[in-house]
């Protein structure tokens, strides 16, 4: 049979301008298969999403679920100083031998109500890394009456103390990045609402800590502390908990406060540079970080925080040695797989 020109549709591929002729018979049948693949394509992806984002908000205890439990009453709760009066830790400044108030550096009553006040009365789960003579966990036991408690600690003297009865305990090493990714989540069940790292100090163990435990560990909206950060000005040779400081002082670009001072640029990185990274791809997941004396806040990004996850309307009129001002910058932030699924929903 002869084909007339006019029903052939032409359809060039590639370079090789190679020439398809498809008769008009076959047309309706190939839109067919091209919507089909299409719909596949979103069912698909829009079914996995869900799952993924069901999870996330399932775990997402300080956004979402915050029960007020009835013996959580504010009034039945000590206010912190008085709690530090009575326990006397290390961390609000009390000498642990002395019990005298002498460690004033540490008196981190000042700055602890609020940030820690609102969940008094809530129902989460808190991780403290550090329990020494377990007088912190018999006081935050008090403080957080509604909290799942637990510690993580290496030394068999701070597992076996009457406040590390008190709550849950997995021993190890914050240093160990095998360790926490697996057995202390696995004992756990990780999806904690708080985390406070009181541990051994060293600026390498408070890194692997926060790069395992911030992204993995910690939910959607989270508080993760770092106490002491007193350390990483101590000089080469200190010891802390029967370890020396190898690579000490301000001029250190790898300790913990060298590095969260450029997390600055990195919570901006969309007006700096999108392929700007401090701590890796944990970094996508920090909303907000705060220093007070010897101490580092930081705040996990939660859902609300997915409007902020688009191009910047302006970059054009970024200055032209930030990297951001490049018309592709954007294309350079990769994000966290997990966030991204979070905010495709
Ligand atoms: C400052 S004390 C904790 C005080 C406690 N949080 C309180 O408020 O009472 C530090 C604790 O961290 C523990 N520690 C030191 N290095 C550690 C490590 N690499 N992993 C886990 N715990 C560690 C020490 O054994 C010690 O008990």
């Amino acid at each position: 049979m002869v084909q007339h020109p006019k029903q052939a549709n032409t359809i060039r591929i590639g370079v090789k301008e190679l020439r398809l002729k498809v008769r008009g018979r076959y047309c309706f049948e190939i839109l067919v298969l091209l919507v089909y693949s299409l719909l596949y394509h979103y069912i698909h992806q829009y079914i996995f999403a869900t799952e993924v984002n069901h999870d996330l908000k399932r775990k997402s205890v300080s956004e979402n679920s915050l029960e007020h439990l009835d013996n959580c009453e504010m009034g039945k709760i000590k206010p912190l100083q008085e709690l530090s009066e009575k326990y006397k830790p290390s961390k609000f400044g009390y000498h642990p031998a002395t019990k005298q108030k002498s460690y004033l550096h540490n008196h981190y009553q000042t700055y602890y109500p609020q940030w820690l006040g609102e969940y008094r009365t809530k129902k989460f789960k808190f991780l403290e890394i550090g329990l020494e003579s377990g007088q912190g966990s018999l006081l935050w036991k008090e403080y957080f009456p509604c909290a799942e408690i637990w510690g993580l600690e290496y030394n068999t003297n701070g597992t076996e103390t009457q406040g590390a009865r008190a709550i849950n305990v997995v021993q190890g090493d914050q240093g160990d990045t095998e360790f926490l990714n697996g057995r202390l989540l696995e004992d756990s069940g990780g999806n904690f609402d708080l985390i406070i790292d009181d541990g051994g100090h060293h600026f390498e163990q408070q890194a692997a800590s926060y790069k395992a435990l911030f992204s993995r560990a910690l939910n959607p909206g989270g508080l993760y502390i770092i106490e002491d950060i007193e350390t990483s000005y101590w000089g080469k040779g200190e010891v802390m908990y029967s370890k020396s400081i190898t690579r000490g002082g301000c001029s250190n670009q790898d300790t913990i406060v060298n590095r969260f001072k450029k997390v600055v640029d990195v919570i901006n990185k969309k007006f700096f540079d999108n392929s700007y990274s401090v701590f890796g791809s944990v970094d996508h997941w920090i909303q907000q970080i705060s220093f007070a004396q010897n101490l580092i806040f930081i705040r996990k990004k939660s859902m609300k925080d997915c409007i902020h996850e688009v191009k910047y309307r302006w970059s054009k009129r970024l200055s032209s040695d930030c990297p951001a001002n490049r018309r592709n910058n954007f294309k350079d932030q990769r994000l966290d797989r997990d966030l991204k699924l979070m905010c495709s929903s």
